[in-house]
């Protein structure tokens, strides 16, 4: 393999990138841009990685959520709060069900660029570029809206920015104190769930108060009052990936400065392409999409490429193949990674295989789908003996009707309601709970039976 630089993804070819027509416009950007401080550091980096490689032998179990594109349009403190709280509501049903404790990740701080399934959209008689994401053009349908610009990068830079200052203020200044467990359920509406919730709360206090009057809290005080949260998104656009990438003094080794981890997308792992150049050469933890066109041997020349020293939690393999199809393409994906002797964390992600358009014309994601694709892929990994690492998608805070299903029942008719996303439709905060509580109830058995069979 030839010698890896942040440049050279620039030798290979490239798929869903924008072509900028300003090249000079660009190479400012680019300028500026890597004069910025990276919004991650490497220690933090090797920290989730560590936890990935936790997560991938069954001692911990990956939480990775978030919005499908972040927005401009869409960016409040609020936002990002109420996002975070149902994340930390999740990672609490997860950790007080399954005993197991979860890593968090958020599809934040840069989670802007977008691949698409087509090139250009057309309506009516107008035929215009298609959106790729607020960090590259604009949804309004126009033909100066949909004009790439470099600009955004920047602006997507500050978004990234105060999202993280605010997620770091969040994890460590009191909002994620296990104490507020009450709290985090304040501001929800009404369901089975949030109740079912409220007495798992109960619960924990009541454990918190024993151990407070049992003189045990202090040793634990620092573990219970912070959490550790990370930001991910798809390395898609090259261009601001390069300008973010930083030599770590201590290693030696490049750093994607744009977030914790980042992963290559179910359109652009082509294993001779740019993604996957680009993505080779740094020390973040990796996901990789793996949907039913990915072939064996794809993923074991990716592997190799991705992780060539097999170093535990650097490579996460993200299924996501749709309900009804994880049964013919994960097992074959998993006799690759045994073929190959390969150390990966296996995750699902039950909401890109599921997308369909509504009759009401609304894409959207049946939750019944999602809850299936999950169910499936814990059977595969029980049938297999391997571990089910983690989940993975698209959710948020607000109080949205994108996905139909769930305890509140989103109809078909309902979606136009409270349609609020930029690309994808999301879970909301009842759906991603009750995806949480069955998450939850299959990792259990996944662990009972395993303890069962050692023992
Ligand atoms: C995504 O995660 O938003 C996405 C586009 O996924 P995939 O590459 O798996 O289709
Ligand atoms: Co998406």
């Amino acid at each position: 393999m030839s010698e890896w630089q942040k440049t050279s993804w620039r030798q290979k070819p490239r798929v869903q990138m924008p072509e900028y027509t300003d090249e000079a416009a660009l190479g400012a950007v680019e300028a500026q841009l890597s004069q910025y401080p990276p919004l991650v550091f490497a220690g933090e980096a090797r920290a989730l990685k560590r936890q990935l490689g936790a997560a991938g032998r069954g001692e911990a179990f990956l939480l990775q959520g978030g919005d499908c594109a972040e927005a401009f349009d869409q960016f409040s403190a609020d936002a990002i709060r109420d996002t975070f709280k149902v994340m930390l509501q999740m990672a609490m049903v997860l950790t007080y069900g399954a005993k197991v404790p979860v890593v968090k990740v958020g599809r934040m701080a840069g989670q802007f660029a977008k691949p698409r399934s087509a090139p250009t959209e057309t309506q009516g008689d107008l035929e215009l570029p298609s959106y790729r994401g607020d960090i590259i053009n604009e949804l309004a349908f126009t033909p100066e809206a949909r004009i790439p610009n470099p600009q955004k990068m920047l602006q997507a830079y500050t978004q990234a920015a105060a999202t993280l200052n605010l997620l770091r203020a969040f994890s460590t200044g009191g909002y994620a104190d296990i104490h507020q467990v009450h709290q985090w359920t304040l501001g929800f509406t009404e369901s089975e769930k949030a109740a079912q919730y409220r007495e798992m709360a109960g619960r924990i206090s009541d454990t918190l108060d024993f151990m407070k009057a049992a003189g045990l809290e202090s040793a634990s005080n620092h573990n219970l009052s912070t959490v550790d949260f990370y930001t991910s998104h798809e390395s898609l656009l090259l261009e601001y990936e390069e300008a973010l990438c930083r030599l770590d003094s201590t290693s030696g080794k490049w750093l994607a400065g744009s977030g914790h981890m980042i992963w290559i997308g179910d359109r652009t792992r082509q294993p001779d392409g740019a993604h996957v150049e680009f993505a080779r050469g740094v020390l973040n933890p990796i996901g990789l999409k793996c949907g039913p066109s990915t072939t064996a041997e794809d993923l074991k020349i990716l592997m190799e490429k991705l992780n060539p020293t097999n170093e535990e939690g650097k490579l996460t393999l993200i299924a996501r193949f749709g309900a009804g199809k994880v049964g013919e393409n994960l097992p074959r994906l998993i006799q690759a990674v045994r073929e190959a002797g390969a150390n990966v964390t296996w995750v699902c992600d039950p909401m890109h295989g599921n997308t369909i358009k509504s009759a009401s014309g609304y894409k959207t994601r049946p939750f019944d789908a999602v809850l299936r694709e999950v169910r499936d892929f814990f059977a595969v990994h029980k049938a297999e003996g391997t571990v089910p690492g983690g989940v993975h998608f698209e959710m948020t805070g607000q109080d949205v009707t994108e996905c139909t299903g769930g305890v509140y029942a989103v109809s078909d008719e309902n979606l136009s309601d409270r349609y609020h996303t930029a690309c994808d439709p999301r879970l909301n905060a009842s759906q991603s709970l009750e995806l949480a509580f069955l998450v939850a109830e299959e990792l259990t058995s996944h662990r009972e039976a395993l303890a069962a069979a050692n023992g």
